[in-house]
């Protein structure tokens, strides 16, 4: 399983500015909204008490999925320092905060924020965050596609916000995005078949744009899931803090976090060998394995009499390259 975990900087902010104040009732309400969002599309979470429960229930997942597609473009790229980055629909900054741990380089963000209430929540946690870049973020109070600067920026984020932009919106923005991007964009959003399908869209149109594609995909061609009933997603665990747990009166101490997420960019970069794509089933002698290889998807089997590669299989994830 792929693991990630908070920055201890961001844990305390997040304990210290939900503190005694974010109710179970509203994390499960605003979960809800989450998965069933209007038709209508804009932001979800804008009250105070929204915005508090966002901070408690959701930021800790947010931010472990854009941090693994973040990391696998740090994995691929290893030449890749950004400098710059814009977060567009950066919410507090969550998808600044995981780039900053991801590269200590970075000396400029930029966040499209138009949420005030989030906005405040980015500058209370940014109070604690180790970065200078993100704690001096520029944060620019206006609405996607519009807001998309014409400068280019290293890096450009589009975490967990698509759902949040009308379909008819969707297009100009990831175009946009795209051409503010002067290296790579990542989207990541939540690993639902409409998630997936919103990946889908972005991952096509970005490669009419001449990107191409660094994770999770081992090819740039058409997705051997589209249309199959099956959506590419991974999960990631990631640890709960007690004020975690409570906000979600949740038992267990971790929760696994299902994301989709595609990482374009405008130079080569070696792709996967083969993406897996379901839990690995380890049985007596054999490992089945559900891959996305360049000739598509498909079942593999890897026998125990195969040595080194049953070994290897053996130890692999979700979500992680099979290799060759
Ligand atoms: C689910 S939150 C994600 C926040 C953050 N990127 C993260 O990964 O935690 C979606 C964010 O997109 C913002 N948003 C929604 N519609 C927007 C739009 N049209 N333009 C800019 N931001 C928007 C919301 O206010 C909210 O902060």
């Amino acid at each position: 399983m792929l693991t990630a975990s908070l920055p201890p900087e961001l844990e305390q902010a997040l304990a210290e500015a939900t503190r005694g104040r974010s109710s179970a009732r509203a994390s499960a309400d605003l979960t809800r909204r989450y998965r069933d969002p209007s038709p209508t599309a804009g932001p979800v979470a804008r009250s105070p008490d929204d915005v508090r429960a966002y901070a408690a229930a959701r930021l800790p997942a947010t931010y472990a999925a854009v941090w693994i597609a973040l990391d696998e473009l740090r994995a691929r790229v290893p030449s890749f320092h950004p400098k710059s980055l814009l977060d567009l629909g950066a919410g507090p900054a969550t998808a600044a905060w995981a780039a900053a741990e991801t590269w200590p380089t970075l000396e400029h963000v930029t966040a499209v924020e138009p949420e005030a209430e989030m906005r405040r929540l980015g500058a209370d946690l940014a109070r604690s965050v180790p970065s200078r870049a993100v704690a001096e973020a520029e944060w620019l109070a206006q609405t996607l596609p519009e807001a998309i600067p014409s400068a280019r920026y290293d890096l450009v984020t589009l975490s967990y916000v698509l759902a949040e932009i009308g379909a008819r919106d969707r297009g100009a923005t990831v175009e946009r995005a795209w051409g503010a991007a002067a290296d790579a964009l990542v989207v990541v959003e939540p690993g639902t078949p409409a998630g997936y399908e919103r990946v889908l869209e972005a991952r096509a149109r970005l490669i009419e744009l001449g990107a191409t594609i660094v994770a999770p995909c081992p090819h740039d061609r058409a997705c051997p899931l589209a249309g199959t009933g099956d959506w590419c997603h991974f999960a990631v665990r990631l640890a709960r803090t007690r004020a975690h747990r409570e906000a979600k009166e949740a038992q267990l101490g971790h929760e696994d976090e299902k994301f989709s997420y595609v990482v374009a960019a405008r130079a080569p970069a070696p792709q996967a060998a083969a993406r897996i794509l379901r839990h690995p089933q380890i049985r007596r002698g054999h490992v089945l394995l559900e891959i996305c290889a360049p000739d598509g998807a498909r079942a593999q089997t890897v026998s125990k009499r195969e040595g080194d590669r049953y070994r290897h299989a053996r130890k692999v994830s979700w979500g992680d390259d099979l290799g060759e």
